[in-house]
């Protein structure tokens, strides 16, 4: 049974200076996640969201937070980002540290654990961990920019690892697409296997269009699907 479609507004695309209206809007307008953009400026060269303010918006009663890790040593903030109230965790396999031990850590916190994969690391390196995992997040251009033109055939990216989880079993993980989320893509992702849908500038915070028109948008692509 494939997991149903869940949506998670990016905070760092968002217009912060209308935040505390514009996440009233998100709630009421059934997102499900605040996607929370956590950046070190050494892993990605830019600097995110700090975990003062995730502990901010987790005490709102917004949403739970998804926190993306684009961070050189993830496992150093768990502890804090649990502490804050966040309730995903997802760092990249990338860094090249204990990635069990990071998965342990996270759950052993009462998070969810998931592992985000850059556009062209090899789906295979996460397999010996994918027993361990409540997410995949696939970025679909690397992580640490906005509004840049997915990676070609990203749909394909995704019908491979839902092709890779049918077969072990674990269909329940999710599989998050990350960056250029739109409403030109939502369904040829979702077709492929995507669930979890990560928005930002290019299908949530438009300068052009109004937040409420925007969420109603998506609920209508997400009723055909
Ligand atoms: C990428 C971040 C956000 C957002 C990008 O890790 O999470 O910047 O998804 O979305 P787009 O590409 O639509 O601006
Ligand atoms: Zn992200």
């Amino acid at each position: 049974m494939a997991p149903r479609i869940k949506l998670s507004a990016s905070l760092i695309c968002a217009n912060l200076l209308n935040l505390e209206k514009d996440l009233s809007t998100l709630r009421q307008g059934g997102f499900d996640y605040i996607h929370f953009d956590m950046m070190d400026g050494h892993f990605v060269p830019r600097i995110g969201l700090g975990t003062f303010f995730l502990r901010q918006i987790a005490s709102g009663q917004h949403m739970p937070v998804d926190v993306h890790l684009m961070v050189t040593d993830p496992v150093r903030y768990v502890d804090e980002i649990a502490d804050a109230g966040g309730s995903i965790v997802t760092f990249h396999y990338e860094t090249g540290q204990d990635i069990y031990r990071t998965i342990h850590c996270i759950r052993n916190r009462d998070m969810k654990a998931g592992i985000a994969l850059r556009p062209f690391t090899p789906l295979s390196h996460i397999e010996p961990f994918i027993d361990y995992l409540d997410i995949i997040l696939l970025m679909a251009y690397s992580p640490g920019t906005t509004g840049q033109s997915p990676l070609r055939d990203f749909e394909g990216r995704v019908a491979v690892l839902a092709e890779l989880l049918g077969q072990r079993g674990q269909e329940h993980i999710d599989i998050a697409v990350d960056g250029g989320v739109s409403e030109e893509s939502i369904p040829k992702l979702a077709k492929k296997g995507a669930n979890f849908f990560v928005f930002g500038t290019s299908g949530l915070f438009m300068p052009d269009r109004n937040l409420d028109e925007q969420i109603d948008r998506i609920h209508e692509i997400i009723k055909r699907l």
